[in-house]
């Protein structure tokens, strides 16, 4: 069985539809919402909007570009949770109507699975078991992964996501949104040891992000009463030892894991997963530890719809389906 699948992602502000046929990504069509970007954060009602609007070219782009019409689906898949309401009722309806008007089933998939499979979109997948890093908008997740469909969430923020650690960190700096990408670039220029930011001491496997915000918060207003200019002239250092933070913070988690679970691939998956110097040090950290390191292409690291495609393709493999009366979930648990 090769099975060809449709694959939707709308949980926030990325409208995305993917062909995959027999867990191989055909296409892969991304439509980032920028009207969010003068907001300084996403804006609920307009990615709803957005999504409603968007949908349907993005899906008659990702079935062009690959080729495939939609007689050849074997099965729509789309994100049931977890995002925002809106956005995820604007990819659950059209993939509930897709897939009854074809006849063919509708597979539901977790969000925060999709990002760790991610890194099954590869020529080299991890094995099984390991523990992937998961780093994103809204999470922060160290995840033991058993098998394709069997994971457990083994330690997690308490706060923050390291990707809202990024965002508010530009928005109190005044950079565009979402300010990730842009503080990795800025921080290739800058020196570490300029300011020393504290690392919360939470116990175990789990983190916390909101007080190092707030540091940057009260060391740029303290500095700013002496410095008008202070950020202006000090960018680049203030990103390069703020990300130093984050990225030590958490490899240090995930080194702890490794070592607690003795598992011989590690993985990192999410939209902060495309940090450049995360991706160094990840790779430096699975040397030293003697393990294998698994890192997503690019363009399968933030939200996308061709790790949606691959979740579908183990669950259609697993004869996993939904059934029409699937709502979408904002939160788990
Ligand atoms: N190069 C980068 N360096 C650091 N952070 C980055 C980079 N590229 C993207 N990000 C961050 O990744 C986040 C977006 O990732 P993603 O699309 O996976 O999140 P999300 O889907 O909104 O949240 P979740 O997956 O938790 O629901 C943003 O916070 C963004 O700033
Ligand atoms: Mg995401």
């Amino acid at each position: 069985m090769k099975p060809v699948i449709l694959a939707i992602e709308s949980s926030c502000d990325e409208t995305s539809a993917a062909v995959l046929e027999n867990g191989k990504v055909l296409s892969n069509i991304v439509s980032s919402q920028l009207a969010h970007a003068k907001y300084g954060g996403v804006v609920p009602e307009i990615a709803s909007r957005l999504h409603q609007q968007d949908i349907i070219a993005v899906v008659h782009e990702a079935l062009e570009k690959s080729g495939k019409t939609r007689t050849d689906l074997d099965a729509i898949a789309f994100t049931r949770g977890p995002g925002l309401l809106g956005s995820l009722l604007v990819g659950t309806c059209f993939a509930k109507s897709y897939a009854f008007g074809l006849g063919i089933p509708l597979i539901e998939v977790n969000h925060m699975q999709a990002h760790v499979l991610a890194n099954f979109l590869s020529d080299s997948p991890p094995a099984f078991p390991f523990l992937c890093l998961t780093v994103s908008g809204g999470h922060t997740q160290i995840v033991l992964v058993r098998n394709y469909l069997d994971m457990e969430v083994i330690g997690q923020t308490l706060d923050d996501a390291a990707g809202e650690a990024y965002d508010k960190a530009g928005k109190i700096m005044g950079l565009p949104y979402p300010a990730g990408p842009v503080i990795d670039k800025l921080a290739k220029e800058g020196n570490i040891d300029f300011h020393d930011f504290p690392i919360p001491s939470i116990p175990g496997l789990n983190f916390s992000f909101s007080g190092l915000k707030t540091n940057l918060l009260y060391f740029l207003r303290d500095n700013l009463a002496l410095n008008p200019d202070f950020i202006q002239q000090n960018i680049n250092d203030i990103c390069a030892s703020y990300q130093h933070r984050i990225v030590s913070y958490l490899l240090a988690k995930l080194k702890k894991a490794a070592r607690e679970y003795k598992v011989k691939d590690l993985a990192i998956a999410g939209g902060v997963s495309a940090n450049s110097e995360l991706r160094r040090q990840f790779g430096e950290t699975c040397e030293k530890l003697q393990v294998r390191p698994h890192i997503p292409a690019f363009q399968f690291c933030t939200d996308n719809a061709g790790m949606i495609g691959i979740a579908a393709h183990f669950k259609y493999l697993a004869g996993e389906f939904a059934d029409l009366e699937a709502v979408p979930f904002t939160r788990e648990g």
